[in-house]
């Protein structure tokens, strides 16, 4: 990653937050954004006095300006963008009875709309140099799985897949690859927010692994897909769940073993 120029959008805490610190540890300099001002500084505040390379911006992921903005601040500072990572997400969770049109339309200008506008925000320095790595922040819910209450949150993290592919076929004449992450369940300030204890514990107990995910098991997976390392894999996914959606059968009844 030494040299390597990144922005990751969401990134104050979380998932995010944990791509950020996996790529900028191993030596990218990383443009991060988010709608919080105040965790996005003390965030990159903490990051800063750990040594790491790390900006942030102030930027809604779901505005073509702020996103224009993005890619532009990356280029005055950087003077190149290597590697984007759309991460910022919402996921409240609804009964589609219950769904209005409002919150819908929220969740795909933040989930399937943000990733498109970030990735073409970025595809002109990226096309001009014939280089670029992309990974998006998927879910299993959606693409594998899913549960009550993730209506319009399945819909943009399966709709964000059928985004990437069609991106993958047009932009690797440009040397672009563009990949997502799937991740499971991992515990993130977001999710303790949004999700009430008995859903963080069913969640739990039906990882194979034995435990929830950290930002970093994903931003590890990130990393991954971003690098040179991973020059001929395009358009496809990683699933970083430790195995919970491999089940045939409901964990409960899975015979355990010692
Ligand atoms: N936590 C999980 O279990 C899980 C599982 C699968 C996928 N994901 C996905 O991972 C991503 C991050 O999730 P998380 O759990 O870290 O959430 P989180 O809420 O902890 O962090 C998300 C960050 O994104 C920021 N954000 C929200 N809307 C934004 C916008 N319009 N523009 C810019 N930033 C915005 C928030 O302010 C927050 O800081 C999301 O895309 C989410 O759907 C999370």
């Amino acid at each position: 990653m030494e040299g390597r120029v990144a922005i990751v959008t969401g990134a104050s805490r979380g998932i995010g937050k944990g791509i950020v610190i996996c790529l900028a540890e191993e030596g990218a300099a990383v443009l991060f954004t988010d709608v919080s001002a105040e965790r996005g500084r003390a965030c990159e505040e903490e990051l800063r006095a750990r040594g790491l390379e790390v900006s942030f911006l102030l930027a809604d992921t779901s505005s073509v300006a702020d996103s224009e903005a993005m890619a532009r601040a990356a280029l005055e500072k950087y003077g190149r963008i290597d590697i984007l990572c759309p991460n910022a997400g919402i996921f409240p969770q609804t009964l589609i009875e219950d769904i209005s049109e409002q919150e819908w339309d929220e969740v795909c200008a933040v989930n399937l709309k943000g990733p498109f506008l970030a990735a073409k925000a970025c595809l002109g320095p990226m096309k001009r140099r014939r280089y670029g790595r992309i990974v998006i922040t998927s879910s299993v819910t959606g693409p594998s799985v899913s549960s009550p209450g993730h209506g319009h949150y399945a819909a943009t993290k399966s709709g964000v897949l059928g985004f990437m592919r069609t991106a993958a076929l047009e932009w690797a004449p440009y040397g672009i690859t563009i990949n997502a992450v799937e991740p499971g369940n991992i515990l993130t300030e977001g999710m303790k927010l949004h999700r009430d204890q008995d859903f963080i514990d069913a969640q739990q107990a039906a990882v194979p692994l034995g435990r929830l995910g950290t930002p970093e098991d994903i931003g590890r997976a990130v990393r991954f897909l971003a690098s040179d390392e991973a020059e001929y894999i395009t358009g496809q996914v990683i699933v970083v769940d430790g195995g919970q959606t491999l089940p045939e059968m409901q964990s409960a009844i899975l015979p355990r073993l010692p």
